[in-house]
């Protein structure tokens, strides 16, 4: 016979309502998850009850198997219900945010959220760090002295009200589901598939509460979608679970075959989006953060801003300096050197007719501008200098690119990542048109 408990009891474990292993199996057949397998599995998962071993089973289950939209937008909403929402209604102003689906880089936040701000917008930018080819803005900002990522809500909020541009660091609130889940995939081979990754970035989105939603899907060499029919398909994906989720939603397809402009690495991007918040910078960047800001602000109801003049005449640079002032960075420090600089030249003359981006991203990662390991310190100073893009033309020893590096022994890994990065063709030849805006999906 079995007493009735009191206060002395110990809890006994709850019974779990369905095994882990015949939700995996049920992937695995290439069957569709129920409703309540997946608001399970999510919930056990961030609870510890399920394995990180038996989670990354399922996660290649589904990249091998896909997923239904129902089941991607039940992913995605556990993923939400796993943590706390925020909201943005008691701000003065409307709120209008971006992401991007990560790149080569890919700086473009850096001058759209202040460009975006300089209208009387809000632009909530909760970012992350790089891990792997592709750079975080998190780690970018951090070149700058006394720049913090962390704040918390309040601070985000009066920054938000005052400056009107925020980019920090996702509390641990928002959707913890997919932090734990995130990690995985970077360690298991699963990051590339179109349910995790769609489920991923707007379960973040919509528990931050921002009213619109501009996303910047990439493809080619350089993104997680090397093929475009993949990215369009993410980027329909995403677009129908933030428009059911009340957000107003629109993705830009965009070119992501050879790095942005003309610098991969931290600080070397800082200083570069300084250029072109100072009406200059390469034209693709300005292209692009052009395109993105005129989404983004007809989106929060400002119809035909002439952007191109706010970043020429200055009104985007002050709202930079009040952002990185109001998060403690100091805007007229230099910028970190890197301590050593190596030159990488062409042994023939041509014209460039392709750079590939992930041979760039993956140096630059090497020179110590990424991290291999989550938590993992990265150099303010490292990453790649490109002299010579897609279309200029060059003779033998001319300089393609600079490595920079606080630590030379990493330059020969480099340097054997960056070696066959240039497609060069004749001299006279010319080189094809890059379409950096390639389609919009609403
Ligand atoms: N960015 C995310 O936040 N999640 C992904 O899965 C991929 C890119």
């Amino acid at each position: 016979m079995t007493s009735a408990p009191d206060d002395t009891t110990p809890p006994t474990s709850a019974v779990e309502p369905f095994d882990v292993v015949d939700v995996i199996r049920t992937k695995r057949d290439g069957q569709r998850l129920a409703d309540d397998q997946i608001d399970w599995v999510i919930d056990a998962y961030t609870r510890g009850i399920v394995a990180e071993q038996q989670m990354a089973a399922l996660a290649m289950a589904i990249f091998l198997r896909g997923m239904e939209r129902p089941e991607i937008a039940r992913w995605t909403h556990a993923m939400i219900d796993s943590g706390e929402r925020m909201d943005f209604q008691a701000l003065s102003k409307p709120t209008t945010d971006k992401h991007s689906t990560g790149g080569v880089g890919d700086k473009i936040t850096l001058p759209l959220a202040p460009l975006v701000a300089s209208y009387g917008v809000a632009v909530p930018q909760l970012s992350g760090r790089g891990l792997g080819h592709t750079g975080g803005t998190l780690d970018k900002l951090e070149a700058i002295p006394g720049w913090r990522a962390d704040l918390t809500n309040a601070e985000m909020m009066a920054q938000l009200e005052n400056s009107g541009a925020v980019i920090c660091a996702a509390g641990s609130g928002l959707a913890p589901a997919d932090k734990k889940l995130y990690a995985l995939r970077d360690i298991t081979g699963t990051v590339e598939a179109i349910p995790l990754i769609a489920s991923s970035i707007m379960s973040k989105k919509i528990a931050e509460g921002t009213a619109a939603l501009t996303l910047d899907v990439k493809t080619g060499a350089g993104a997680f979608m090397k093929d475009e029919a993949d990215a369009r398909e993410l980027a329909r994906t995403m677009v129908e679970l933030g428009t059911d989720a009340g957000v107003h939603t629109v993705a830009l397809l965009t070119d992501m075959s050879a790095p942005l402009g003309r610098t991969a690495g931290n600080g070397l991007e800082v200083r570069e989006s300084l250029e072109v918040l100072a009406g200059g910078g390469p034209a693709d960047i300005v292209e692009l953060t052009c395109a993105l800001a005129r989404e983004m602000l007809e989106a929060a109801g400002v119809h035909d801003p002439d952007v191109e003049a706010a970043l020429a005449d200055g009104r985007a640079m002050d709202s930079w300096r009040a952002m990185i002032s109001a998060q403690g960075g100091d805007v007229d420090a230099p910028l970190p050197v890197a301590k050593h600089v190596e030159e990488f030249r062409a042994a023939e003359d041509g014209v460039v007719t392709g750079l590939d981006a992930m041979g760039v991203g993956v140096a630059a990662w090497r020179l110590g501008a990424g991290r291999s390991r989550p938590g993992e310190a990265v150099q303010a100073a490292a990453g790649v200098e490109i002299e010579a893009h897609i279309g200029d033309e060059v003779r033998a020893g001319d300089v393609l690119a600079r490595l920079h590096t606080d630590t030379p022994e990493r330059m020969p890994r480099a340097l054997e990542s960056i070696a066959g990065s240039w497609t060069l063709a004749t001299p006279g030849v010319a080189a094809p048109e890059r379409r950096i805006v390639m389609d919009r999906i609403a």
